[in-house]
């Protein structure tokens, strides 16, 4: 670590936020709308590599009308969570592999690769920082968004030659309000979010915004989210808008889209993989006919479904809702979250906050 050690200097804030507007904002805390009183900054130049880091106060980048990102959207990010536990400890989940997705990102968008080492300090220094931004409520966290982006002046196009990797902070409740309620789906047939050869693998701003449309459909037609079809046969189901997602069948095993490179590496959905396996089911990671899913809820062979994500954690799906039919793998629940979902939840927010043994390794202390 002793690369990194003084690859940043604290510039703290004069001006925080004052406790009680932050205690006030911690006890509602929503998700995305409130940032804390600092966050990180490093630049990359081919010269200097990775230079001039800096925890500094948190506010507005500056940014010349022709600096590259705002034209290619050359452009990754993350999303981490830092937990507090009861005795009042700081910790990350698993920020190894953020690191190496963010390096994969990277590769895939042309952009310089950061050492883990220096993504996993600069986190730490700043959850550090603003460690009184943690909330402590049950399923609060904060919710850790390190990205970096092209930050050369010019409009020609090719990979460019300043980078500026950042970090920001927000303290975080469910991303989807309603405790626990399923939330519902659109199966979107016109639009699809990733081809093979293309970005989809890769945590890139591009892929979010090429999915808004779709989603905007499913707001349309009273859905929380969209599920993307390959974009080749329009025949399996890939991922959501921003997350996982898997089925559990009725025998008991468990079936979830396969990584490809148009499906994102979850966090979370290589932590469930995991997890279902302590709990007894077999998970098969292999394309998924959307088919098994819409048809299988009818026939009662597909007894639940599930989304995840970091900011969604485990949400249960109810209504899955396409262009002349829906299926409601929630019913036979009575409209609740159904048990596999319930249990492989509870184990993994176990082990974030603390309760539970953390016998793989996946926490980081972080304070
Ligand atoms: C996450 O779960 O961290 C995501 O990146 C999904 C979304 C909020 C963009």
């Amino acid at each position: 670590m002793n690369a990194v050690a003084g690859l940043l200097r604290v510039d703290p804030n004069p001006q925080p936020v004052e406790e009680a507007r932050r205690e006030e904002i911690l006890a509602a805390p929503g998700f995305g709308l409130h940032f804390t009183d600092h966050m990180v900054l490093i630049e990359w130049t081919p010269g200097r590599g990775w230079h001039d880091g800096r925890v500094q106060p948190y506010g507005s980048l500056s940014l010349d009308p022709a600096t590259a990102v705002l034209h290619y959207a050359q452009e990754i990010f993350e999303g981490m969570k830092a937990y507090r536990h009861g005795d009042g400890s700081v910790w990350t989940f698993r920020p190894e592999f953020n690191a190496a997705r963010f390096q994969r990102s990277s590769w895939r968008m042309a952009l310089p690769q950061l050492p883990t080492d220096v993504f996993v300090e600069a986190v730490d220094a700043l959850v550090r920082t603003d460690a009184a931004w943690v909330p402590g409520g049950a399923e609060t966290s904060l919710y850790v968004r390190p990205f970096m982006y092209a930050s050369e002046v010019f409009l020609g196009v090719r990979p460019a030659e300043h980078a500026t990797f950042c970090v920001i902070a927000s303290p975080a409740g469910p991303y989807f309000p309603g405790d626990l309620k399923p939330v519902s789906i659109w199966l979107s047939q016109d639009y699809t979010r990733a081809a093979r050869g293309g970005t989809g693998a890769a945590k890139c701003g591009g892929n979010y915004a090429a999915s808004l449309i779709a989603q905007q459909q499913a707001t349309d037609h009273g859905c929380a989210q969209v599920a993307f079809l390959d974009a080749v046969e329009r025949r399996y189901v890939e991922e959501l808008g921003g997350m996982n997602l898997f089925l559990v069948r009725t025998d008991g095993s468990i079936v979830t889209p396969e990584l490809g490179d148009s499906v994102l590496d979850g966090v979370t959905r290589d932590s469930l993989i995991s997890l279902l396996g302590d709990l007894g089911h077999k998970v098969e990671e292999r394309r998924v006919e959307v088919a098994e899913w819409r048809e299988g809820v009818a026939a009662g062979e597909v007894s639940e479904v599930f989304a995840c994500g970091t900011a969604a954690v485990v949400t249960p799906v109810g209504v899955l809702k396409w262009d002349g039919g829906q299926a409601d793998s929630a019913a036979p629940h009575g409209g609740a979250a159904g048990p596999v979902t319930s249990a492989v939840r509870a184990a993994l927010v176990d082990v974030q906050y603390g309760r539970a043994a953390d016998d793989r390794g996946w926490l980081h202390r972080v304070r």
